[in-house]
């Protein structure tokens, strides 16, 4: 039996043994409950006391950990091993963000130098968008700049402007990712070609919906101020050289990266060029700096202090001993609305995976299902379910403990409250004794109060954990998603997965290049299944 399942199984022998863990019971009993599994990285808090965790559970998890060689499998990827084995690559998005002037190799070549030539570029073009210097064809400056791109060339930065919209002081940006015609035709519908300038993000520079929207926008152009206007109009972000300047987009506005950046950790490269647009070269370095905080914390800090290792080991708590098949990110931030859909792309796309770094079944659960909503929106729409439902789903709150807004504390003062709150109530709960009384300190009958106190009940005794930080800036949304991040490869490792590949997209990319053709009516749906050729014939008749 190898270390790794030996410690597994003591583990989930642990747990058989505690099931029974009672939170309530923890906090009356552990007055340093709180302290003892708490842990702060400068400002940032990682409350992780309302899990049904013990010291035991943690010594426990840390053997895992070591059985699965997490620190030797971490110091592979900060050194630019090829540790992505599927695809032959190294994992390298850690050097975007590294400022120690520490060399950087790979394969021979020094990329440090490589990823400051490219900051470089992205900072000379997007001071010259924001500040009018680079102008579109009709020597007007841009008022609004529209990133095309999908999944890791869009989520990121699409999050990312949102999330700091109080730096925010260049032209309006926007995002279109969805090959529904929908999304560019709306986009584009306020919007004056001679002011708009087009970014057409793509690592690989193939992708069906980025390319189809990049040949919609290039016709707008086109329309609008003629062929000639086009080059002045757009700009690409990408690996793939050779086929931006297929497109037709200037060297000169082709900002790279590499392949040893995933697309989903890729806004830390040029595909942020448009974060960088909205709020300017200083703050987008700021957001680095924040991301290299936790990527320093990460690599020395012993992982009882370790914040991403502690979430990591946490969410494989709850996802293998304890088999909860989801978690909810719930940040009490409207303006971290996006975070919840870039996290489903991080975790989802990393750690949806059935087979182990050599092709084997893996022996446990995978990735849990990733959502969530802001709160308090959330509060009104499913943590009924969360809180009163069949199904525990730990939830992971995210909290600033100060707004950009002074003149609306009283809101935020709001907000805060009832985050701690939500919290309090998944572990708290109420019984049917607590239900019952208040019913008949309300003046209602015993009677009724009986009838009605079950459904008032909450089991309480759900977990949670909760991120608290001092306020959303730059610096802070680098170090939460670098947080994020180095969660999903702790897991990774655990789990004895490949957190850097993708395969699962790729046959639903296939058959609807294969399925093309059959909804152009231009062949027949003759050899697919039934239900698929019935679709196919239904659409085909609702559109004659
Ligand atoms: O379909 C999945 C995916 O490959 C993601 O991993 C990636 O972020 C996205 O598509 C977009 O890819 P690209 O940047 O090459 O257009």
């Amino acid at each position: 039996m190898s270390a790794f399942t030996t410690a597994l199984d003591a583990l989930r022998r642990h747990r058989e043994e505690h099931r029974d863990f009672d939170l309530r019971e923890a906090f009356r009993d552990e007055p340093a409950r709180f302290e003892r599994f708490s842990a702060r990285f400068d400002d940032m808090l990682l409350d992780y006391s309302k899990c049904a965790v013990t010291e035991e559970t943690f010594l426990l998890l840390e053997n895992l950990a070591t059985a699965a060689g997490l620190e030797e499998r971490r110091d592979a990827m900060f050194e630019g091993r090829r540790i992505n084995v599927t695809e032959d690559r190294a994992v390298l998005h850690t050097a975007l963000r590294s400022s120690s002037g520490a060399s950087i190799r790979l394969d021979g070549q020094e990329i440090s130098r490589d990823v400051e030539a490219v900051l470089a570029a992205m900072a000379r073009f997007s001071e010259g968008v924001r500040g009018g210097s680079l102008e579109g064809a009709t020597g007007k400056a841009f008022t609004d700049v529209v990133n095309i791109g999908i999944g890791g060339s869009d989520l990121g930065p699409a999050m990312a402007t949102l999330a700091l919209a109080p730096y925010h002081d260049g032209p309006r940006l926007h995002y279109v990712s969805n090959v529904d015609g929908a999304h560019i035709a709306d986009t584009l519908k306020g919007l004056a070609p001679e002011t708009t300038l087009f970014i057409v993000a793509s690592k690989t520079f193939t992708t069906i919906e980025t390319m189809t929207n990049a040949e919609t926008a290039r016709g707008w152009v086109k329309e609008a101020l003629g062929a000639e206007a086009v080059g002045a109009h757009f700009a690409a972000v990408s690996t793939a050289l050779d086929k931006v300047a297929a497109f037709g987009i200037d060297s000169d506005r082709v900002f790279g990266f590499w392949d040893w950046v995933g697309g989903r950790y890729s806004l830390w490269s040029a595909i942020g060029l448009p974060i960088m647009i909205a709020i300017g070269s200083e703050d987008f370095r700021r957001f680095l700096q924040g991301a290299e905080a936790v990527d320093n914390h990460f690599r020395v800090e012993p992982l009882r202090q370790n914040l991403p290792v502690l979430l990591g080991l946490i969410g494989y708590w709850h996802r293998v001993a304890c088999a909860y098949p989801a978690r909810a990110v719930i940040p009490y931030d409207q303006r971290l609305a996006r975070l919840p859909a870039y996290l489903q792309q991080l975790d989802m796309e990393s750690n949806g995976k059935r087979v182990t770094l050599d092709g084997a079944p893996v022996q446990t659960p995978t990735g849990p299902l990733v959502w969530g909503e802001p709160g308090t929106n959330g509060q009104h729409a499913f943590f009924q379910l969360l809180h009163q439902g069949t199904d525990v789903i730990p939830v992971e709150f995210i909290l600033a403990a100060n707004g950009h807004e002074p003149a609306l504390k009283h809101h935020h003062d709001l907000l805060v409250a009832n985050c701690l709150a939500q919290s309090e109530a998944l572990m708290r709960g109420r019984t049917l004794e607590e239900a019952t009384a208040q019913l008949i300190a309300r003046g209602m009958d015993e009677a009724r109060a009986a009838e009605l106190a079950p459904h008032r009940v909450f089991p309480g005794n759900r977990p949670s954990v909760t991120i608290v930080y001092d306020k959303l800036d730059p610096f802070t949304l680098g170090r939460l998603i670098a947080l994020y991040e180095h969660r999903v490869f702790v897991e990774a490792t655990l789990y004895g997965i490949n957190a850097f590949d993708q395969w699962g997209v790729e046959l639903g990319k296939e058959l609807a290049t294969e399925l093309l053709p059959v909804v152009q009516g231009d062949k027949e749906a003759s050899g697919r299944d039934a239900s698929t050729a019935g679709l196919v014939a239904h659409v085909a008749r609702l559109r004659k």
